[in-house]
């Protein structure tokens, strides 16, 4: 038997669409070189944790921004060089990443930490998976960090998924409340407009931090990126102009880099399941629709319930009405309407306003203030930024909202002007 794959004639055959595929995962950190049109950011970045490389005490920093703006990304970059550079003055620098949407809670963070402490040294301690408390394992790191550092950045990706705010009272207060005299720098990062709020009432005067806001790229910067991942791809395999009119397409959707990839590295997969090679557009376009469900499903996934049945109204009042954008009381009319037969408590006008703005953020849908002449003030009217088909599939993958009534059901709830043949069910898969 061969023991080695590259013996097995089995497995010898070339890809004949990808060269270098782990370039298009998500996961994936590029090299510097790789990295496109995010001077600035890393320079704001690195300008708040930047004195750490020079023994002194770093500043804590918000990132925020959409989906795909290259948080992670920036802020891994960013740190990493902190750590070569205070290693190059003599300062020993840590660099520690918890995701928090896996590490969801105060105690899993710290474990978290302790754990990747104890993986950078040659620390002896055990440190039990489990039975013990949040204060051991902080236990822990205050003593891994005096025994081997004298800084430490730690990144706490996706922050808004942590169930409280506490690791960043620690982590801030750390030095003043005599842990440890290792400085700590923090970045977070979060891609919801509402923890910001949150977090500004909760910890305003200890968590003392910068705040920086990541846009999204435009179709010169997306085709940059993929140029610079080129050659994940076998030579022949994308034609001109296959990268510009995946830059075009993800420009004008969300300026998202990660969609960017997955549109290209899906439409490769199309090309080699139908041995159809170099790419087309065709298989742009159709990569480009599978990406899309996709990302619906993605960014409602973590939403509320009455977040998608707010959105699920919003896409209801476009199918059966005559116009694409709607006001907030309009589709509160018919989210009413939603929650009356699927029996959930509505929330107020104004909460469903809230949901309606957090799906704004995470680009789910936009909206735009309006001028309602003189007498009637401004108003909000919203618009779904993808096909209503889309959000109703992905809302009605939510197994604990089955139950969602037909568009008929809807009709004397702030009701469509033009009823059509098109029941809200047919689309249900
Ligand atoms: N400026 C850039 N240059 C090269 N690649 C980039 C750039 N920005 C993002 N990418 C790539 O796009 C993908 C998404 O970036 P990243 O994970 O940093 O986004 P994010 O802002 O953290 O998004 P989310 O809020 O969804 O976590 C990654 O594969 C990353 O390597
Ligand atoms: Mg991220």
């Amino acid at each position: 038997m061969p023991n080695q794959t590259e013996g097995d004639p089995l497995f010898q055959d070339q890809d004949p669409v990808f060269a270098r595929k782990e370039l298009l995962h998500v996961g994936h950190v590029p090299e510097e070189e790789r990295i496109v049109g995010r001077d600035d950011e890393i320079q704001a970045v690195a300008n708040e944790v930047g004195a750490i490389t020079r023994g002194d005490p770093p500043n804590n920093v918000m990132i925020y921004g959409k989906t795909g703006t290259g948080k992670s990304l920036i802020s891994r970059h960013v740190a990493t060089r902190a750590r070569n550079a205070g290693q190059s003055n003599e300062v020993a620098c840590d660099v520690l990443y918890i995701d928090c949407s896996e590490a969801n809670t105060e105690t899993r963070a710290t474990r978290q930490l302790a754990l990747t402490l104890k993986e950078h040294t040659d620390y002896e301690r055990e440190i039990p998976l489990r039975g013990v408390g949040t204060m051991e394992y902080y236990q822990h790191v205050w003593n891994i960090l005096e025994e081997h550092f004298d800084a430490a950045i730690v990144i706490l990706d996706e922050i808004d998924k942590l169930d409280n705010s506490n690791i960043l009272m620690q982590l801030s207060r750390a030095r003043e409340a005599q842990k440890t005299d290792v400085y700590l720098g923090v970045i977070g990062i979060s891609n919801k407009v509402q923890y910001k709020e949150n977090l500004d009432e909760r910890i305003e005067s200890s968590f003392g931090h910068r705040e920086l806001f990541f846009h999204p790229y435009d179709a010169a910067q997306l085709r940059e990126i993929m140029e610079n991942r080129r050659d994940a791809f076998q030579p022949e395999v994308l034609s001109d102009g296959t990268i510009e009119l995946c830059a075009a397409l993800a420009a004008k959707k969300h300026g998202d880099a990660r969609k960017a990839i997955e549109i290209l590295k899906e439409a490769g997969e199309l090309a080699r399941r139908q041995s159809d090679i170099p790419v087309t557009e065709e298989h742009i376009n159709d990569a480009q629709e599978v990406a899309e469900v996709n990302r619906i499903e993605e960014l409602t996934s973590g939403a509320t319930a009455h977040a998608k049945l707010a959105l699920y109204a919003l896409a209801s009042r476009i199918i059966t009405g005559d116009r694409s954008t709607y006001k907030t009381r309009e589709i509160y009319e018919r989210y009413v309407g939603i929650c009356d037969v699927v029996a959930v408590d509505p929330v107020t006008e104004n909460g469903l306003y809230r949901q309606l703005k957090e799906q704004a953020f995470l680009g789910v849908i936009e909206s735009e203030k309006t001028g309602g002449g003189r007498s009637q003030g401004s108003y909000l009217l919203h618009r779904l930024v993808t096909d209503p088909k889309h959000i109703i599939k992905a809302v009605r993958r939510d197994a604990s909202l089955e139950e969602l009534p037909t568009h008929s059901q809807l009709e004397k709830y702030g009701g469509g002007t033009q009823p059509r043949d098109a029941d809200l069910s047919s689309f249900s898969n």
